[in-house]
């Protein structure tokens, strides 16, 4: 019984030093990914994240609707209000870290380490790779559950979501042919 309790003890304490790994993950940068994700058989996913409306949300911010939306809530420049941040920037949504060496900017508005979490851990070739070790190292691959953290009620212009719709539009799949 003793040793079940010590067994357990431990397993909890290794558990949390995963949690706590993953929690000190750094965000690297769309750009970092971009080096392996840009080639047409490899499915382009930068190229085609650079030209969805994620790529363009920090750069929304400074538009005259943001303002007027702002101003109407009572709040200052959208672009360095939390209130709009936390699902127009990376960074405000994750709540990471940057990467000491990133080239990371707020302009990459929604990128990659949005949806699939800070990539410090799991960018190395070798684990990503492998989806179960990228998967321990914080790589997220979550579909409609992750969406409506963003794509809710809360946001200002919100008119719905209807996942499969909306997803077809970002979806930047890997081809059959290079798997
Ligand atoms: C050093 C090269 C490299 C870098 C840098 C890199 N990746 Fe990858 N990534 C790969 C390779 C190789 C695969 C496996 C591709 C395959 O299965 O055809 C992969 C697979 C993936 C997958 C699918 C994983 C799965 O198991 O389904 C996702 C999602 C992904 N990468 C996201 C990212 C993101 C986000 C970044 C930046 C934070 C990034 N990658 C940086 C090389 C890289
Ligand atoms: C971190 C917050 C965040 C997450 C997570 C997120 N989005 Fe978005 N999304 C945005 C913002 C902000 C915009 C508006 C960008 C702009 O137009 O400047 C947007 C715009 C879009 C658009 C453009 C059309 C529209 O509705 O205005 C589509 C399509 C979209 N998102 C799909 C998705 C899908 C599918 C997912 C999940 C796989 C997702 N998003 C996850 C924040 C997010
Ligand atoms: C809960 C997340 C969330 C918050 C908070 C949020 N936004 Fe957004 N914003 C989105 C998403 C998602 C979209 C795209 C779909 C939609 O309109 O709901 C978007 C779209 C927009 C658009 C329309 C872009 C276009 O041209 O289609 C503007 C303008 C905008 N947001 C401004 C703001 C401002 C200003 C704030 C702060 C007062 C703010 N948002 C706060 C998630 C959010
Ligand atoms: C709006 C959220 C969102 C953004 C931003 C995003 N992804 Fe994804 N990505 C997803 C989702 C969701 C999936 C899983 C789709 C599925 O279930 O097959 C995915 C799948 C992938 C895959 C695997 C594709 C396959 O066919 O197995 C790769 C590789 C990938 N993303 C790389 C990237 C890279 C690189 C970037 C930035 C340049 C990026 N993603 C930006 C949500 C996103």
């Amino acid at each position: 019984m003793k040793k079940t309790i010590l067994i357990l003890a431990a397993l909890a304490i290794t558990l949390s030093a995963f949690a706590a790994l993953a929690a000190d993950n750094t965000i690297v940068g769309a750009g970092k990914c971009k080096m392996c994700h840009k080639k047409p058989k490899a499915g382009e996913q930068f190229k085609i994240w650079s030209e969805s409306a994620h790529a363009n949300a920090f750069a929304t911010l400074k538009s005259e609707a943001s303002v007027a939306i702002a101003k109407e809530r009572g709040l200052g420049n959208p672009w360095e209000e939390a209130a709009c941040l936390k699902c127009h920037d990376t960074q405000a949504f994750l709540g990471a870290e940057l990467d000491p060496k990133t080239k990371y900017t707020i302009e990459e508005g929604v990128g990659c380490e949005a949806c699939h979490g800070a990539g410090s851990a799991y960018k190395k070739k070798s684990v990503m790779k492998d989806h179960d070790k990228a998967v321990a190292a914080g790589l997220i691959i979550e579909g409609e559950t992750n969406c409506i953290k963003c794509h809710n009620e809360e946001s200002p212009t919100f008119a719905g979501f209807v996942f499969e719709e909306r997803w077809a539009e970002v979806a930047h799949p890997i081809p059959e042919a290079a798997e």
